[in-house]
């Protein structure tokens, strides 16, 4: 296909890299992270493949959770840097040809935000609209509750402003009235803000919390018709600017996040499938790649221009909401059996290469599928040399630990005393004596060399972001086997779930011997039968990558 589709709608094939500046690399010895230290590893970034990189807030915050409670939408946290070090960082990822994109956390904001301490006040108070308040909690106020291990309520009595108010995440986060348009507003010119410094769209928090508006006094007539506004709003002042929106809900609902517009899109750019990396947590629990191969299966395909996002791991729980409780239970089971590994009952707080035991090749399968599947992939800081959790950090926190770039004192992270960092540096066989960049970016077998490679061919195959994919029967229940087909190329990618080789055999409809599958990840080709047949091999969690290639150009593995 046509490369230069991709660079105009540049999210479809993107690589987007999510990081913490406070956990990332600390330039100053006071034991946070910044934006000079972050700056300092862009190259770690740009060689890694990183094409869109994501910040978590880095506004202001008493970071009671973990900077998603904001006192200033227009600030950098002084800890982190001044708006100088933010902008010296666009720019300096720009000249690596990486975009920037930020959270976007504006379904509430910290209750010590000036907005909130004037707004409860008073009743006369010009913030008090800016919130949603009530004299009496609804009778339902406890369902939904997100936090469970804190919260038993939505609503919140407040003595000084004497009634009670919305949060439906903790109670120091109390939630903004999108039903206000001067809330509205403000929320349009904090984005033009930042993207003004720089910034190539948003990943939006919580977004169904944000347009929900049942319940409370005041209603947004169409929540969608909003979402789609800040679009419009966002495009206006930048053509090429995404929103990638957290939506953790089934694929019919989710789909309306994505809006209509004439099937091009006109809501989110991106939402996460919340769903697909479910279920293949319980199919790398089960070796089975039915789950998974199901969730591809009912997937809807997006909008046009619109795209899904794909993940192993997210700074949050790795949540299991959406399997039945005895699936959840499997997945608990195989990955996270004791309870200080689970979290709200609903997931678990633990990073890839420890739930898979270490074993090397399947984790590489994990990511090898992470980079083959339809959608864009995120990586969450660390998973690219396979970062641990650590348990005794609390709650989401385990998986939020300082990047580990050496086997020096605390990883190369800060030259701080170790009591005056964001949260405890792993130790133990995962600590940075034993995985850290500066040892695996010269060992060609470690995992960074390995992401790296499987960076380097997702993005030498646009087929995979902008095919049509079709999962293949191959009667082998642990094997997940795809093709992505467009303008007469077609991409195969296979994956052995199980602990055991296997053999299988492809049927390639419209392909026969005239072609042969040149492999995309080692050297070697396999040939087609006349009747479009292919037998692949896969040792125990092998993966492999194939393009449909004339036998001519096979042995060149173009
Ligand atoms: C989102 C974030 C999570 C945060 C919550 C409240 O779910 O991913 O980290 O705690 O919103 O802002």
């Amino acid at each position: 296909m046509e490369l230069t589709r991709t660079a105009d709608l540049w999210w479809k094939n993107a690589v987007v890299y999510c990081l913490d500046v406070e956990t990332y690399s600390d330039s100053d010895g006071d034991g946070h992270g910044d934006f000079r230290g972050l700056t300092q590893h862009i190259d770690h970034l740009a060689t890694l493949g990183v094409t869109c990189v994501w910040l978590m807030p880095f506004f202001p915050s008493p970071d009671r959770d973990d900077g998603y409670d904001i006192t200033d939408f227009y600030g950098v946290d002084p800890r982190l840097g001044s708006h100088g070090d933010f902008v010296d960082f666009v720019r300096t990822a720009r000249d690596r040809g990486m975009r920037v994109i930020a959270d976007l956390v504006v379904n509430h904001t910290s209750d010590k935000h000036p907005w909130f301490r004037s707004a409860r006040s008073s009743p006369d108070s010009p913030y008090r609209d800016w919130y949603v308040w009530r004299d009496e909690p609804p009778a339902d106020a406890e369902k939904g509750v997100v936090f469970p291990d804190q919260e038993t309520s939505l609503w919140q009595y407040d003595e000084e402003a004497g009634q009670y108010y919305l949060h439906q995440f903790y109670k120091h986060q109390p939630d903004l009235n999108v039903a206000n348009p001067a809330v509205r507003e403000e929320i349009a010119r904090v984005m033009g803000f930042w993207m003004e410094l720089g910034l190539s769209g948003f990943r939006v928090d919580a977004v169904p919390f944000l347009l929900e508006t049942q319940g409370k006094d005041a209603r947004l007539p169409d929540p969608h018709d909003y979402l789609a506004d800040l679009r419009a709003f966002l495009t206006r002042r930048q053509g090429d600017a995404v929103l990638l929106g957290e939506v953790n809900l089934p694929y019919p609902d989710t789909m309306r996040f994505f809006g209509a517009g004439d099937g091009v899109g006109d809501e989110l750019t991106m939402c996460f499938d919340f769903i697909g990396m479910q279920r293949t947590y319980l199919s790398l629990a089960r070796q089975d790649a039915g789950p998974l191969a199901e969730a591809l299966r009912e997937r809807p395909a997006p909008p046009r221009d619109a795209h899904w996002a794909t993940f192993l791991r997210n700074h949050d729980e790795l949540t299991l909401d959406k399997l039945t409780d005895a699936e959840r239970q499997e997945v608990f089971d195989a990955f996270g059996p004791d309870k200080d590994m689970q979290l709200y009952g609903r997931g678990l707080r633990r990073r890839l290469p420890t739930m898979l035991g270490g074993a090397a090749a399947r984790i590489r399968m994990a990511y090898s599928l992470l980079f083959s599947l339809p959608g864009t992939p995120v990586l969450f800081y660390g998973e690219e040399i396979g970062m641990a959790e650590d348990l005794r950090a609390e709650g989401r926190l385990a998986v939020r630990t300082p990047m580990q770039w050496t086997p020096g004192r605390n990883g190369g992270f800060s030259t701080a005393d170790p009591d005056d960092l964001p949260g405890p540096v792993v130790d133990g066989e995962y600590g940075p004596e034993h995985v850290n960049v500066s040892a695996q970016r010269r060992d060609p077998d470690s995992l960074l060399s390995w992401i790296r490679m499987l960076v380097e061919r997702y993005r030498e195959c646009p087929e995979l972001a902008w095919g049509e994919y079709r999962v293949l029967k191959t009667g082998e229940a642990s094997v997940l086997a795809h093709r992505c087909d467009i303008d007469g190329g077609t991409v195969v990618a296979v994956h052995n779930l199980a602990d055991a080789a296997v053999d299988v055999v492809l049927n390639l409809d419209g392909l026969d011997d005239s072609c042969v599958l040149t492999d995309l990840l080692v050297d070697g080709h396999t040939p087609v039968s006349a009747d479009g047949q292919a037998h692949v091999e896969l040792p125990s969690y092998g993966c492999r990558w194939f393009r449909s290639t004339r036998p001519e150009d096979a042995e060149a593995g173009r």
